[in-house]
């Protein structure tokens, strides 16, 4: 039994490749698959301006093993002192394909991110002016907002607000784990598009917590009870062109993910294409895996898709893959979904 798919090769509209060491280790893990990829800018300190993201940019290359290609779209994280004008110079120049919104103190590094909404206005005026889009962490940070609803709440009291005060503006919902993001996507037609990632399709809320905890399965937005996971994979695998991959692959050293106070994120990037053809055969949608993977991204953004492609083959065999990469003087475990897959890119 041997069943094989060749779709366009895909990109990854949503992923952390860090610096240094951990790039090195982890970005031939991407490159080996994908052709592009939006690069988050949250370092330390955060990409926040034009010159910065080119640097970001020649180090990304500069790590690059010479016989992969791959193209970074880089982004520029938005703080309430960002300015307009180079915002758009990098834009102009097409060094940048987005901007990203981080309310601080929401996730890993966000304490740069935005507080006061008005103190970004003209920046995402100008964004709407120009075309260039908002990637959105969509996660409200007050206290006394349950983290299981802090994307719901944000939807209400922040992005709806935003959308409206600033018409035309392009937004993607990043990594959105629950129905009512899938809801808010669908009823607003035009402007405003949703990535889901490899893992908040696989994993609720139960696999992170039942049994004992399980750092490896914790990022940020946390995932959902099972209701919500099933409305991610309806929307994933329902070909609707304004949800795509994000893979939000996130390195972080083992060390500090089996931690007292673990990092949130799942490094997925090594098996997300296996895992995303076990899922969409799951639910009987390997026909529009490539429209997930490798159109929908890419057409939102105003890109053609890749001409090349890549084969993804089931086997009788399960897959192997490695449960960890060596970076630096740590490792990184890959995303393990907790049952056999039988697909492999070949
Ligand atoms: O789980 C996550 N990890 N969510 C984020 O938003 C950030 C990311 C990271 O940078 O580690
Ligand atoms: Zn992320």
């Amino acid at each position: 039994m041997t069943q094989s798919l060749t779709i366009a090769r895909p990109d990854d509209w949503h992923l952390h490749l860090r610096d240094g060491a951990m790039l090195v280790a982890v970005l031939p893990e991407t490159a080996r698959h994908f052709a592009r990829a939006i690069i988050m800018p949250n370092l330390v300190p955060p990409v926040v301006t034009g010159a910065q993201a080119a640097a970001y940019r020649d180090r990304i290359l500069a790590a690059l093993p010479a016989d992969m290609s791959f193209t970074p779209l880089m982004t520029l994280y938005l703080t309430e002192d960002t300015d307009p004008d180079d915002v758009a110079a990098a834009h102009a120049s097409g060094l940048i394909k987005a901007v990203k919104l981080y309310p601080a103190g929401a996730t890993t590094n966000s304490a740069s991110g935005v507080a006061n909404f008005e103190n970004v206005r003209a920046t995402l005026d100008r964004m709407a002016e120009i075309g260039l889009p908002l990637c959105v962490h969509g996660e409200v940070t007050d206290a006394d907002i349950d983290i299981f609803d802090r994307e719901a709440v944000f939807i209400d009291r922040v992005l709806d607000p935003i959308r409206k005060a600033t018409p035309g503006l392009r937004v993607i919902m990043e990594h959105i784990t629950t129905s009512n993001g899938v809801d808010y996507v669908k009823s607003n037609a035009t402007d405003l598009g949703a990535t889901i990632t490899t893992h908040h399709l696989i994993i609720n809320r139960n696999h992170l917590l039942v049994g004992g905890i399980k750092p490896h399965y914790y990022c940020l937005p946390v995932a959902k009870r099972e209701e919500h996971r099933l409305a991610l994979r309806a929307a994933a695998t329902s070909g609707d062109a304004r949800f795509f991959l994000g893979t939000d692959s996130a390195p972080h050293m083992d060390a500090l993910k089996e931690h007292a106070c673990g990092c949130a994120g799942c490094f997925t990037a090594t098996n997300t294409m296996a895992l995303l053809a076990h899922v969409f055969e799951e639910d009987g949608a390997l026909d529009q895996l490539e429209a997930f993977a490798s159109q929908n991204g890419p057409a939102f953004y105003g890109l053609p898709t890749n001409s090349d492609t890549i084969t993804l083959t089931k086997s009788e065999a399960p897959t192997i893959f490695p449960s960890k990469i060596d970076a630096g003087d740590d490792t990184v475990t890959v995303f393990d979904p907790g049952f056999p897959v039988h697909w492999d890119v070949t």
